[in-house]
């Protein structure tokens, strides 16, 4: 598996320009937040009021909330004090090359003081930051590929309540393809102080289990998860014993550094020839000479595990994500599979409102026991990644043909639109055919 999750040759991924992240903006549920304060709170207030009661965000802070509400207040998206914060500072940078943001650890904190709404599940909110290239994909059908990989994005961060960054901007002009993600991920930190992780995921990546959250309390230790092998980093020596293409970032202190240290590797960086010399000669299966930033995320592991690769959380318990060409073959089964258990559990086919969707994911999980996670399971893959694929530039990988990856990609899409069109009482009956839908029957599919 591992050494498929390359990308393709150097050739193909430097035209590529751009294959970068993937993301979207809870847009519905920010008007409908600034909508609720405008109908109940007369004028902004310090603090939340009492009366600002907002069970429907238990959604944005699901651990601090049973869902029920509870008198829970929401976040305040109106209330800026006056008193400064690190944002009144005129040397701070959003840049990537400037110094890192220096004690920030006790900057966000002050802000979070400041800003006492924000509280409530401010150790386990999320910001999902992803993106895609400035300019139209020079594949016909690239810009058709990247909307349903953004709306697949949006909709998982619907059910559970995360908010969503797309970036379609190179931030800094020569940080082009992957390497535009650690400029934004360094902004996205500034931006967002509220958000305790900064979750990348490539543009060519999508969700496959609308219901799987992240196992935060697991990652209490860490500052970055990333899908890797140990064995391969420390024994092997290959630059794709990890996947890049999609990472979790404490927003801290930490990251600031690691962000500030791995992107001194990229183009932008007087050191960006002497870093690709370095990972060339380190892993023997790098056949392009530049440097990247996967290499670069490898190496640091290698040679500077007292300083990161402790704080780094290698995932492999389950599919943090997963080579698509391992993952599409199974979709099929895996639908008729969980058919089989809403046949069974009437609770399962009981219709509800999408908000409350996450409420039955312990109903699931009763029956998903036996499945497994990962490779050779039945459970649904959590994130299905088109690595080689290059929707957007159209250059995939030679070892399968484009319209294998454009199948791969449509099955995937379907596959997670059916879990969400549920809630709106439809079904894609082929998960080839994007088109046709069916009504889905009351008590649907009772045996
Ligand atoms: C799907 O299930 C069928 C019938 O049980 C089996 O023959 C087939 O090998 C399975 N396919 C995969 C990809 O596991």
């Amino acid at each position: 598996m591992a050494k498929n999750n390359g990308r393709s040759k150097a050739a193909s991924f430097f035209s590529d320009g751009f294959f970068f992240v993937g993301g979207g903006l809870v847009a519905f549920l920010l008007v409908w937040a600034l909508w609720s304060f405008f109908a109940l709170s007369p004028s902004p207030t310090p603090t939340p009021t009492p009366s600002f009661s907002t069970s429907s965000f238990s959604a944005a802070v699901p651990e601090s909330c049973d869902g029920g509400g509870g008198g829970v207040s929401g976040p305040n998206l109106r209330y800026d004090p006056p008193e400064k914060n690190f944002y009144d500072d005129p040397k701070l940078s959003y840049t990537i090359d400037t110094p890192p943001v220096k004690n920030w650890d006790e900057k966000r904190r002050e802000w979070l003081k400041q800003h006492p709404s924000f509280a409530a599940g401010a150790d386990r909110r999320i910001l999902l930051v992803t993106g895609s290239q400035p300019t139209p994909c020079k594949n016909p059908i690239g810009d058709y590929l990247l909307l349903k990989l953004f709306k697949n994005k949006v909709d998982y961060c619907r059910r559970h309540g995360i908010d969503i960054f797309y970036n379609n901007v190179l931030l800094h002009p020569k940080m082009f393809s992957f390497w535009a993600k650690t400029p934004t991920v360094k902004a996205a930190m500034l931006a967002h102080p509220e958000a305790e992780w900064i979750w990348w995921v490539d543009s060519d990546a999508a969700f496959t289990d609308m219901d799987f959250e992240l196992p935060l309390d697991k990652y209490n230790h860490h500052n970055m998860i990333i899908h890797g092998w140990p064995h391969l980093i420390y024994e092997k020596q290959s630059w794709t014993s990890i996947n890049a293409g999609v990472f979790l970032i404490r927003n801290s202190q930490w990251a600031m550094d690691f962000m500030d240290t791995w992107a001194r590797m990229g183009p932008q960086s007087p050191e960006y020839d002497k870093w690709g010399e370095i990972q060339k000669s380190t892993f023997k299966d790098k056949i392009f000479p530049e440097s990247d930033d996967q290499s670069g995320l490898v190496y640091l592991l290698l040679k500077d595990k007292d300083k990161w690769g402790d704080k780094i959380y290698l995932e492999s318990g389950y599919y943090f994500e997963g080579y698509w060409m391992e993952i599409v073959g199974n979709f099929e089964n895996i639908t008729e599979r969980y058919k089989q258990v809403e046949a069974a559990e009437g609770r399962l086919r009981r219709r509800h409102a999408e908000k409350v969707s996450e409420g039955y994911v312990p109903v699931w999980e009763e029956h998903l026991k036996e499945a497994g996670y990962g490779r050779g399971s039945w459970r649904r893959p959590f994130i299905t990644h088109f690595t080689g694929c290059q929707p957007c530039s159209g250059d995939h990988n030679q070892m399968y043909s484009g319209q294998t990856c454009f199948d791969a990609m449509q099955k995937a899409l379907i596959f997670a639109d059916n879990q969400v069109l549920r809630s709106y009482g439809y079904v894609h009956p082929d998960l080839l055919d994007p088109s046709t839908v069916l009504p889905l029957p009351f008590d649907y599919p009772a045996s």
